[in-house]
């Protein structure tokens, strides 16, 4: 800028990766889509510096997306998986090898955990799961075959806060990469890259996306040895991602943080609602002031998106099935940033090794998983007290 003031990331985002050479352009690069690109000379054909040469690496449109994800994410290099899991996945297949050992932290989203445990060993690689309260103790576990830390703040189920900071500070003492998915912070609110990360990885499927069409991963990094790993395993792999789910989520993109405060706000309404009844035993939400990890996430976050849980007392399935299927306005399916609510129940207990939750029964009540969309706050609220006047109801029937 002429004043030389580094300009809003609302405004950043609005504009970022078009191109600044073409007079004129729409305003998000349309899908380009190509398997074979034509060269009009041999000379170009065998240059070593050509920008497009296959499809299978990327169009206009991925190059313009990927510079919106490296201002988003204050990283240089940004590669594009075709899911979130995947861009994950490939993430710990990069740094991993026949021999290696991981940590994982024990929240990770639970089909991270079917890979480890399954894929990778396979390979010969061993994963250990972590407390993701375990701080600066990482180092205790760290071995001279550690290959990756793989990090998720919050977990997208129990919403524990992990010391970013503090595990990559034990990361970079033992030289080993931290790898922190960053969907629950939309790469807004939270910037792992800044905060002592290695890569920072998102499910753009979820608030980037924004509207529950397309699937998408986004692995963003500095550390040019960690992009040569990743650029090489994706590239090796044949990895690829569709023109059309890029320009869509790049679309997103766009209104990302003019959506980001009303999850946030909407999110906030419903949790402190919930934490008032006494028919809920507890709520997941790190902007409470109640979340044991409330102060890490206000040191380490600038704001906080709609995704949280709650715990429902101890039911009967009658309950909970009158419950879920009083919702009006919450929708009852997986995955979540898209612009409406959803709300179902999480069976943590069957995912958990090192830090366990009790399974649902005479003790403990299930617990429950809210995106907040974009509806009114007080319409969501209405919902919810009338799903709770079923769960009574089927109660008192028995
Ligand atoms: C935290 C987190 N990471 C990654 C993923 C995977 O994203 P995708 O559905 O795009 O594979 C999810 C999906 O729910 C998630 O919650």
């Amino acid at each position: 800028m002429a004043d030389g003031k580094k300009k809003d990331e609302a405004t950043r985002l609005v504009s970022s990766g078009r191109p600044k050479e073409r007079p004129s352009h729409p305003v998000t690069h349309p899908p380009e889509r190509a398997s074979t690109i034509l060269f009009p000379t041999y000379e170009d054909f065998t240059a070593t510096e050509r920008e497009f040469f296959y499809g299978r690496f990327g169009t206009r449109t991925h190059r313009a997306f990927e510079a919106s994800i490296g201002e988003l994410e204050a990283a240089e290099h940004v590669y594009l998986a075709p899911s979130g899991l995947a861009a994950v996945t490939l993430s710990l297949l990069a740094f991993a090898q026949p021999g290696s050992h991981i940590l994982v932290t024990d929240s990770a989203y639970d089909p991270v955990r079917g890979y480890c445990d399954r894929f990778l060993k396979r390979m010969q690689v061993e994963t250990e799961y972590y407390d993701p309260h375990i701080g600066s103790d990482i180092a205790g576990l760290i071995r001279e075959n550690t290959a990756a830390i793989l990090a998720e703040s919050p977990g997208s189920l129990t919403f524990e806060i992990q010391d970013i900071p503090a595990l990559g500070s034990a990361a970079k003492q033992a030289g080993v990469p931290l790898l922190v998915d960053n969907t629950w912070s939309a790469g807004v609110y939270f910037k792992p890259l800044d905060h002592g990360a290695t890569v920072s990885i998102q499910a753009a499927t979820k608030y980037i996306g924004g509207h529950s069409d397309c699937l998408l991963g986004t692995i963003a990094m500095n550390d040019p040895s960690a992009e040569r790993k990743v650029a090489n395993c994706l590239r090796q792999i044949g990895s690829n991602v569709s023109a059309d789910d890029v320009w869509l989520a790049h679309r997103g993109l766009r209104t990302l943080a003019a959506r980001l405060p009303v999850h946030q706000s909407n999110g906030i309404a419903l949790a402190r609602w919930l934490e008032a009844r006494d028919d809920v035993v507890c709520v997941l939400h790190p902007a409470l002031e109640s979340h044991p990890d409330h102060e890490l996430w206000k040191r380490d976050f600038t704001g906080a998106t709609g995704l949280f849980g709650f715990e429902l007392p101890p039911c009967s399935d009658k309950q909970l099935t009158a419950f879920c299927n009083a919702l009006e306005h919450f929708g009852m399916g997986y995955s979540w940033g898209g612009f409406e609510s959803l709300c179902i129940p999480v069976p943590v207990h069957k995912y958990r090794t090192v830090s366990p939750r009790p399974e649902p029964g005479p003790e403990r009540g299930p617990l429950m998983r809210i995106h907040a969309g974009l509806e009114s706050a007080d319409d969501l609220i209405m919902d919810l007290e009338q799903a709770f006047a079923a769960f009574d109801a089927a109660g008192k029937q028995g």
